[in-house]
């Protein structure tokens, strides 16, 4: 059966706590955010999850993790993008994770190394920061760009001045022109890879 990308339901925090020991990475405080939680299903199963915790001045993006067996296979690699779209979605530009284990996993999603002492107050006060993660791991951050990309015609499109939405498969498309919208709306899949 495909793999979906889709919100983490409290029903999911199980599998999530279960993925997230198996890997050692840190569970205090996920639970927290799972309302901002991602899961990636199949066959009706969990096998990967990521999490943005959402602060006033950044995101922080934690326990991306993928199923043993399923590695490789693109999944984490959806996860992470999925995130990153969410914290556009919600306005949130400035993106930031702590690792010991993935450091040359991330760069390919714009993430780089920075000192930790970059990293804004209210993201600091993560559990992550204050407890949960060693000092010594690597502290990454990437800037997104606050435009999306109107798939059918490849322009740069403002979602806050979008012409026209629609939703697809849990998520929103942007278009520069309401041609755009319609063009996508009579075959989406045309357009979503
Ligand atoms: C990191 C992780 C989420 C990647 O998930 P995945 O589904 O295997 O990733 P994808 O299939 O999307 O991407 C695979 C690519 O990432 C690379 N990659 C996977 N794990 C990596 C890691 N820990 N460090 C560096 N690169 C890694 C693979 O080598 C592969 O590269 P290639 O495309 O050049 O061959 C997964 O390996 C995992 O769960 N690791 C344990 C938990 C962890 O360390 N999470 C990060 C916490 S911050």
């Amino acid at each position: 059966m495909a793999l979906t990308i889709e919100p983490a339901t409290g029903d999911d925090s199980p599998a999530i706590l279960q993925l997230l020991s198996d890997h050692g990475l840190p569970t205090d405080g996920v639970l927290e955010h799972v309302d901002t939680a991602l899961v990636a299903r199949r066959d009706n199963r969990v096998v990967g999850c990521a999490a943005l915790e959402v602060y006033q001045d950044g995101a922080l993006l934690r326990s991306v993790a993928v199923d043993g067996a399923q590695q490789g296979r693109g999944i984490g690699g959806a996860l992470t993008m999925a995130a990153l779209h969410l914290a556009r979605t919600l306005r949130v530009f400035e993106v930031y994770l702590l690792t010991t284990t993935a450091e040359d996993f991330f760069p390919t999603f714009g993430f780089r190394q920075i000192a930790r002492d970059q990293v804004p107050p209210g993201v600091q006060t993560s559990v992550e920061f204050r407890s949960a993660c060693p000092s010594s791991a690597t502290v990454m951050r990437t800037i997104l760009s606050g435009m999306e990309r109107d798939v059918v015609c490849g322009m740069q499109v403002d979602p806050a001045k979008a012409a026209a939405t629609s939703q697809y498969n849990g998520k929103t498309y942007y278009f520069c022109a309401k041609v755009c919208k319609a063009k996508f709306d009579a075959n989406p899949a045309q357009y979503v890879k």
